[in-house]
């Protein structure tokens, strides 16, 4: 089991992102199997389902492997801001035919806790990230006393060091071009939000742990690029959404192959909290952030029955289509492929002649 970082063997520094709603454990091991270190997702897993999963890469990975968790506090319920945002999108209830009072407000995702710690523990997986900061420090030592790495994103510099006080062992340096989930805990405001090539450096300069560059990397030169400013490793999501591994739908895949991806907005209509996707008619209709929508996860539930009503209709009009803004590398191809042509980044033979 490592404890340190050097201790991971790895043939190449590259983190699969963990992409809750995207994929399970087939990509994580076709990205171990490749050589890099996959990432499994277990924001949105029951526990049976957390569990078998697990079992998958513990049996099969032959590599370090990642299990990821969000770490929010979950808000009390709020019936008015729910009955608010169910009228904030009655319109497209009626397009679609749906009778929105039997909407329940479900909770989405589940924060990391003693109950998810108590399935995850018998695998004690080399690696264990979060987002959304670190759970508790009980829940937190817990992890490490089993052997785990901890890593977590860093969406600020600020947050950076905040993370190398409370015990990461590694940080994710999350640049703005990032798909999915904006990491950010400490601050709210979006203008303090960095690109990756202004965050990664200070970052680095900022906190003496390995720290890994996400967002916007999506080939060889990127990761060249990410070294190259002091990352000890990249993480890579958007360009592996459209291998055959993964489990993204195929509306999200057609929008991400097509030039629709070139416009990537943040929106909190999808859970009430700021992610990167590709911007569809709910975005537009509604501005992508809309005051409506209610604290990170309870958003999702209202807008679930939508997503399938289009979705059915081969539509991704209501769909979270998270997406980096560098969606070049995106390719139906396999991950392997992915890894290795990510992994030219490191080779010294690709690098010019002087
Ligand atoms: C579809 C999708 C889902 C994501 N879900 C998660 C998640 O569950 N947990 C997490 O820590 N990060 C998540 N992220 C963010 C990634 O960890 C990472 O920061 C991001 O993919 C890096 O930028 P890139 O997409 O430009 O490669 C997600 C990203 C995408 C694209």
């Amino acid at each position: 089991m490592p404890t340190t970082w050097t201790q991971l063997s790895w043939q190449y520094p590259i983190i699969q992102a963990p992409m809750a709603g995207s994929q399970g454990s087939a990509l994580a091991l076709a990205v171990c199997q490749a050589g890099g270190m996959g990432s499994l997702p277990g924001a949105m897993l029951s526990p049976e389902a957390l569990s078998a999963e697990l079992k998958v890469l513990h049996e099969q990975a032959g590599s370090p492997w990642n299990v990821n968790f969000f770490c929010h506090t979950p808000p009390q319920p709020d019936e008015a801001a729910q009955a608010r945002w169910l009228d904030t999108l009655q319109d497209f209830y009626k397009e679609a035919g749906i009778d929105p009072s039997g909407i329940p407000a479900g909770p989405g995702r589940v924060p990391f806790s003693h109950a998810v710690a108590d399935v995850v523990e018998p695998f004690a997986p080399p690696v264990v990230s979060f987002h959304f900061g670190l759970p508790a420090p009980d829940l937190l030592a817990r992890v490490k006393g089993w052997g785990s790495l901890v890593m977590s994103s860093a969406t600020t510099v600020d947050e950076a060091r905040w993370l190398q006080a409370h015990g990461a062992d590694a940080i994710i340096a999350q640049g703005l071009e990032a798909g999915g989930h904006r990491g950010l805990f400490l601050s709210g405001d979006l203008s303090k939000q960095l690109g990756t090539f202004a965050l990664l450096p200070q970052v680095v300069a900022a906190v003496n742990v390995p720290v890994i560059a996400a967002g916007g990397i999506a080939d060889a030169a990127g990761v060249r690029a990410a070294m190259a400013l002091g990352a000890s490793a990249v993480q890579v999501g958007t360009a592996y959404l459209c291998c055959p591994e993964a489990s993204t739908s195929a509306v999200h895949r057609a929008a991400l192959l097509s030039t629709e991806s070139h416009h990537t907005e943040l929106t909190t209509l999808f859970s009430g909290r700021p992610a990167r996707g590709i911007v569809n008619r709910l975005m537009r209709t509604m501005g992508p952030r809309h005051p409506a929508a209610p604290a990170f996860p309870t958003a999702t539930a209202a807008v679930a029955p939508l997503r399938a009503h289009f979705e059915a209709q081969g539509l991704g009009d209501c769909s979270p289509l998270w997406a980096g803004q560098n969606t070049s590398g995106c390719r139906a191809v396999s991950a392997a492929e992915i890894t290795r042509s990510l992994a030219q980044g490191f080779s010294r033979s690709s690098e010019p002649t002087p």
